[in-house]
């Protein structure tokens, strides 16, 4: 049996607009994606044990199948190879923790080991990019590049094809985080190509908020790096401010940014695909971090506390 694990991730800086070529920064998280995997007869069987939003296992189930067969066919393997897949982990199936990016990283590892196939992470990682366009039809390779490496990164696609730009980002001191659900399925695919139509559709509208979306890019890693929390947290207002205008964000996710600022957080944003699943807010120190937390429970949403910038993953 192989077996493999990816790191799951929030985005502090450039979701959506990351597709487009602006820069993002990410953070792995220490919730990761775990696969079993095993050769078998005939057929493809997945036992999915994830704990997950309602109907995330339902809603994503064909994408999951497309994405493995993807992955197959990276590897220069029969994409229909009779496999019997596990996955679990700590990282929840919640949207917008890059929850499908790390299940495609630990099953590319899975399988890998299960066929002693002795793949580098850098192919381990362009395997995790063609499965993720099963999930987000045209993904930037931010989630993956998290889920495989972990750390915290600042990302810049390469649109025209050639390398992305990836270097790893060091802060003073890990800072504690906390993560709210939404609850709702987010489909990242749809999430993805409406923001690609609008930006076509209405450039005068859209180009000046992709540019200031690069400029926060840039102030975010200088927040990070001369360890201005308040400074930080005020982008990420700015950040969750520009998903609105784009039309990623919710109800829900606004009710919680909310939620964690009026209760203290130094900032709040969505994370990931938005139109649903989840938002974070930045909460240095336990006690700050328990009692956003607290907050966003007591509205009968379910939390993650965890910490960005953990040199380990
Ligand atoms: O919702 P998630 O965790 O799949 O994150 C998607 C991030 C996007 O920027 C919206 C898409 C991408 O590929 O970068």
């Amino acid at each position: 049996m192989g077996k493999g694990s990816g790191f799951g991730k929030v985005i502090l800086f450039g979701e959506h607009f990351v597709v487009h070529g602006v820069p993002g920064i990410v953070s792995a998280i220490d919730s990761s994606t775990d696969a079993e995997v095993k050769k078998i007869e005939k057929g493809l069987v997945i036992k999915d044990e994830r704990k997950a939003a309602k109907g995330y296992a339902e809603e994503k189930r064909l994408q999951q199948i497309e994405s493995i067969e993807r992955m197959l066919k990276t590897m220069g393997l029969d994409p229909k190879l009779p496999l019997n897949i596990w996955v679990g982990g700590s990282l929840p199936g919640f949207s917008g923790l890059g929850a499908s990016a790390a299940s495609s990283v630990a099953i590319a590892r899975a399988i890998a080991e299960e066929l002693s196939l002795n793949l580098s992470d850098e192919k381990i990682n362009q395997i995790a990019y063609e499965a993720e366009k099963a999930y987000a039809g045209n993904p930037s390779g931010i989630d993956n590049t998290a889920a495989t490496y972990g750390g915290l990164m600042w990302f810049k696609k390469n649109t025209a094809g050639g390398p992305d730009s990836v270097e790893r980002l060091r802060i003073r001191k890990p800072v504690e985080i906390v993560i709210g659900s939404t609850g709702k399925v987010a489909n990242t695919k749809a999430m993805v190509a409406g923001v690609a139509e609008r930006k076509k559709k209405n450039p005068e509208k859209y180009d000046p908020i992709f540019k200031q979306a690069e400029n926060l890019t840039h102030a975010g890693r200088k927040a990070l790096e001369s360890y201005d929390l308040k400074k930080l947290g005020g982008l990420m207002n700015e950040n969750h401010r520009l998903l609105q205008e784009i039309g990623v964000s919710s109800k829900e996710l606004d009710l919680l940014v909310d939620l964690a600022r009026k209760h203290g957080a130094f900032g709040a944003k969505l994370t990931g695909g938005g139109g649903g699943g989840c938002m974070t807010a930045l909460t240095p120190g336990k006690e700050l971090q328990e009692k956003v937390a607290a907050a966003i429970k007591k509205e009968g949403y379910e939390v993650l506390k965890t910490k960005i910038g953990i040199e380990k993953i």
